[in-house]
This record gives C-alpha cells, structure tokens and sequence, in this order.
C-alpha cells in the first residue's frame, strides 16, 4: 500500500525520493508526489497516475532543496486524483505531511477544524494532519509542539512524514501501526516505510515501534517514546544485497522470484534442517509437555500465507496427530475464537505489516495463547508482537504475486511439524525420510523448472480463456487454491479452486465444451478419486491438464518428481506460477504491479 521515502542531507533530495518511490512500486498504489523545502517554502508536485507520469511533470532543476518527503498513494478515503495524492499541505503552506494508513477520527477532526476556520482541499483522511499542525502552531508559534498535540489527537494507523520551512532542516517522523524504517548514509538520512527503498544507501536501520517518534535534525536522529520522552535506540544491520532488489536480467520480478524459490528454499532451513542433527530453532523451543497438553492449534494469515498455513495444517495433522484450524485473520477476529494457554496461535506473513493478520495476532496475545510469527521481514510489526519469530530468508519479495515466499513459508510449516513430532516422539525413519525428501527439495525445483518451455506453450493456449477450474484432494487441493490465485491476481482471468469430490454438488455445472481444468494429483492415496473426478469433466467436454508425480502419459500432462504428499505443494505450485506469469504476459499484463492489488495490505 502506499510507500513513503523522506531526505535529509548534502544532497539535492528529490533523486533519492523519486529512486526511493521506485523501489516500492510494488507496493501498489494509483498517484504520486513530493514536496521539498527550498528558499524558506514548501515546493511541492503530485498527480494522478505512476511514478513515471510525475517524473514527466516535474522539472527536476527546479526541484534543488536538500530536504523533502515523496509518497506514492493507494486510494483508501477518495478517489485516485491530484488533490488527494499525497503530499498535503495546509492552507497556510507551513506543513507539508506524507501519510501511510488510515486514521479513524479523521471526520471529527475535520469537522472541529472547519468549524476553527480551516479549509480542505481533499477527501483524503491525511489532510486533517497538516491542518492540526497548523492550528497548534498558531496556538504557540512552537512547531515541536504542535507536533506532539497534533499526534495526541490523532486516532487510527499511521506512518507520518512532515516537513516545514519553519524548521527547513528537520524531519518530524511518526509511527503507528504502520512500518516506517530510518537509515543512516554516507551523505544523509533517509526514512521509508520499507527497506528496499533505502537499501542503497545503508545496510543499517532504525526502526520505530509504534507510537515511537523521531525527529530527523541535519544528520542527527533523535528518538522519542510514545510519551514523548526521548529515548536511545540502536541500529540493527540488514544483509540483503542490492541486486536482491534488482531484476537481475529478468523481465520481471515475478519471473525472477520463481527462479529464486531453490535458494529461498535452501536458506529459510539451512541451520533447521540436516539429515543427522534434530531440527531445531534458533529463535525457540516447545517442549514434550506443552506439546502434549497442546489443545489446538490456530494458523492465521491471509492470501497466499494462508495457504502456506493450509500445507501446515496437514503436517501437523497428519506428523503429530494435534488439531489444526487454519482461519484468515479477518475472519479470526471477529468470530470470537476459543482461545487459552493451551492454544498455539501461528501467524504468517511474508510483509509482516498485514493489518488484519496483526490485529489477529494482538487478539491471541490479550487471549493468552502462545503466539509464533512467521515472516519475511526483519523486525516487521508481527516479529514485534509475536511471543517468538521464525524467519523466512526468501530475499525481498517485490512482485506483488507471492511466489518464493510461498515456498519459504511452507518449508517453515513442514518443518516446525516435523520439529513437534520429533519433540514428541524422538527420531524415527520418517522424520530422517521426510528430512532427506526436504534437503533434495532445491535440486528438485530444477526439475521442474526444465520444463517452462512446456508451461509457456500451455499459457498461449489458455491465455484466451474466461474460466479456469483447479482441482485436487487433501493438499492437492490447497495447490489448486494457491495456483487459482495466482493467476487471477495477475491474468484477471477467473477462476476458481475446488475439492476434486466437491465439483459434482454444484460447480461441476460451469464445465462446458473446452473449459480448462487443472487437475493437481500428488497423493497416491486419493489419486483414483480425483482421476475419477477428473473423468467425470472430461466427459462434459473439459480440457484436462494435470500435474502429477504419478506415472501418466499423455499430452497435457505436466509430470514433477515423486515426494511424499506433505511436501509436493511446494513442486506442485511452480508449473501453476509460471502458467499464471506466462498468461498474463500473454494478454500484456503488467505482471510484478496488478492492478488494484498492494504487495503490503496495511489497511483492515
Ligand atoms: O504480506 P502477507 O504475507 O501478510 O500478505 C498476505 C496476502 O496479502 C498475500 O499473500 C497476497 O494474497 C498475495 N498477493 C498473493 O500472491
């Protein structure tokens, strides 16, 4: 969702705002727009439309100040036009405020200030910001004090940028609930709401927990509590190289993250799992007892690191023989969940700032529950609320398609099942079996991989379709729901997921003459269920395609190395990612940016 990226220092800002703002495109959004202090005023542009657009508009030579914010927006309150692109800037130009989130109270405070005498020109929620620090600046000409009655009334999420040519070489900065990151260059500082963004310029950040402040002055940070009493805080180092964040050759981010998967794979276990040592943790450990009185465990997440919770699921179920409910965080909230000390509560999410997978996730600490988060963010909001943290080192993940964070999250799921098992039952020949099966996993991806010229010829075909079918039994079933996201997401095309026995009680009515169907049939268990299901398409004039490990001729046949049913999702899924990539650069999609969709839903 929206991106913010703020400069201070020797440099004319607006090339490392608009680098900045390049970097999280992939964070969604539908405008953009800087303000800089120069000669004493704010100078400031924004528009409609993508980051290019703007760099079209904006004269760079005038553009000369050392200090300034950018933001690119994703429309939650207004429409996607100029006067609600973002940065706002009150009537009096004193204050101009970048903001990620969304602050709940907006309407009171607008409303308290119209009746103050203030006007507004947006419908945005933000505006209220700098209007507030303009009406407490005028109370006490003190633009530190107005700061701090500005963010006491403020209600909602936010990361908050301000500049002021009232104090031309400060940046106010605050957090709530929404990531903001500070780092500290060579020639500079800089603030985003995401590393990437700045990764350039350090490998070291600050970063704010909520209701944390900073105020950025020349090249001296200093920090404050939610009091506003000031407070220290070290820097901690990230080691994701910059060609982390680059296409390295590729077309796009998606394409190049799904080659990635191997290494993501490879990374996110290496020190978890090997052949002859117990798995282990570095960051926790769950011992026999509390496993054995272990009621229930909850696995909360939404989109595709939900379905990385679906595989998790039937690990644990089927390893450890304890029940899983898997529920998306904006439906966990809300539906009273029976929660206590004997309940484990696993939250997944790649960003780690997804508002509803946090609120989730606060709900299960205030119930009592043991809570572990799974992310792929270094010191994300969930890492920080959650009891413990597991990382997932799948590299930054800038297409908005989840791809190798998917295969990272579900490496986690696996082996934190087996890790519980082998706490309960000590080392026995399917655990060091399932061990092996994971260490050749990377090499296995590489198998598959060697037929993208195949899924390429299949996407042509479909890339015309309407509706596409997924279908599958136990976790095939949970790669049919992952590959029909992935490419609605991107190809726009619809498309649904089934249980294979399901089709008969009602969709089975949408199958025509040609009608793809993905037919996902990993589990020799089920196999003769779901081949019969499959029949049963096929003779309503379906077009069958099948990924399989079983040992089936025929044309449409997509066939991927045996392993054992816990962990062919994570082979299963390639063919159906890179089908999904391929359709939609078929039908000229932009592919790492869909539209309507954020990398990081910061919003409930
Ligand atoms: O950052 P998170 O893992 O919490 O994100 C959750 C979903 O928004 C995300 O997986 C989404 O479904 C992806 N676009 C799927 O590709």
């Amino acid at each position: 969702m929206c991106g913010i990226v703020g400069y201070v220092g020797k440099n004319k800002a607006i090339y490392s705002l608009i680098k900045g703002l390049k970097t999280l495109e992939y964070r969604g959004y539908d405008s953009a727009g800087v303000a800089l202090i120069q000669n004493g005023e704010i100078i400031s542009i924004k528009d409609k439309g993508r980051i290019d657009h703007l760099e079209n508009i904006l004269e760079y030579d005038k553009f000369t100040g050392n200090i300034g914010i950018a933001h690119t927006r994703w429309a939650t309150h207004g429409i996607p036009s100029k006067e609600n692109a973002h940065p706002h800037i009150d009537q009096n130009h004193h204050f101009a405020v970048v903001h990620n989130g969304i602050l709940e109270n907006y309407l009171e405070l607008k409303d308290f200030l119209c009746k103050e005498g203030f006007s507004f020109s947006s419908q945005t929620d933000t505006e209220v910001v700098p209007v507030l620090m303009e009406y407490y600046y005028q109370k006490d000409k003190d633009v530190i004090k107005a700061f701090q009655h500005t963010l006491k009334d403020l209600r909602g999420s936010y990361g908050i940028l301000i500049i002021t040519p009232l104090l031309p070489d400060t940046i106010l900065v605050a957090k709530n609930n929404s990531p903001l990151v500070i780092g500290k260059g060579c020639d500079g500082i800089y603030v985003a709401s995401d590393v990437p963004a700045i990764l350039q310029y350090t490998n070291y950040f600050y970063f704010l927990e909520d209701g944390q402040k900073a105020i950025i002055h020349d090249d001296v940070i200093t920090f404050y509590d939610s009091k506003f009493h000031e407070i220290s805080k070290q820097s901690k180092k990230i080691d994701w190289e910059m060609d982390a964040i680059d296409k390295n050759g590729y077309e796009d981010y998606m394409l190049k993250e799904i080659h990635e998967q191997p290494e993501a794979f490879k990374n996110t276990l290496n020190g978890i799992i090997s052949a002859h040592e117990p798995i282990h943790f570095l960051e926790f450990s769950l011992d026999k007892k509390y496993l054995e009185q272990l009621k229930q465990i909850y696995i909360v997440a939404c989109g595709t690191a939900m379905h990385a919770g679906l595989v998790g699921k039937y690990a644990i179920e089927r390893l450890c023989r304890i029940p899983v409910i898997v529920e998306v965080a904006s439906e966990f909230r809300y539906q009273d969940p029976i929660l206590d000390e004997q309940t484990l509560c696993i939250f997944i999410s790649q960003s780690g700032e997804t508002a509803d997978t946090i609120a989730a996730l606060k709900l299960a600490r205030e119930r009592k529950a043991k809570t572990i988060a799974i992310s792929n963010v270094f010191e994300s909001s969930i890492t920080r609320e959650a009891k413990y943290t597991i990382y997932t080192h799948a590299g930054p993940e800038i297409a908005v398609a989840s791809t190798k964070a998917y295969i990272a999250q579900v490496g986690i799921m696996v082996s934190l099942a087996l890790y519980m098992k082998e706490v309960l039952e000590g080392v026995n020949d399917e655990i060091i079996a399932l061990k092996r099966d994971i260490i050749e996993i990377p090499r296995l991806m590489e198998e598959v991989f060697k037929n993208e010229d195949m899924f390429k010829e299949l996407a042509h075909r479909m890339s015309k379709e309407t509706d596409l079918f997924y279908i599958g039994r136990g976790n095939d079933y949970h790669t049919a729901m992952e590959g029909s996201l992935k490419l609605k997401e991107i190809s726009y095309i619809h498309s649904e997921a089934y249980p294979a026995g399901e089709l008969k009680h009602g969709p089975i009515a949408l199958i025509d003459k040609g009608t793809y169907v993905f037919g996902i049939l990993t589990d020799a268990q089920v196999y003769e269920k779901t081949f019969s299901n499959l029949e049963e398409v096929k003779s309503r004039g379906a077009n069958i395609i099948l990924v399989t490990n079983q040992d089936i001729k025929g044309d449409n046949v997509i066939t991927i190395p045996n392993i054992d049913p816990i962990l062919s999702p994570i082979l299963a899924i390639i063919p159906l990612q890179f089908i999904a990539y391929y359709i939609a650069k078929e039908k000229g999609l932009d592919v790492d940016k869909p539209r309507n969709l954020a990398k990081s839903v910061t919003v409930e």
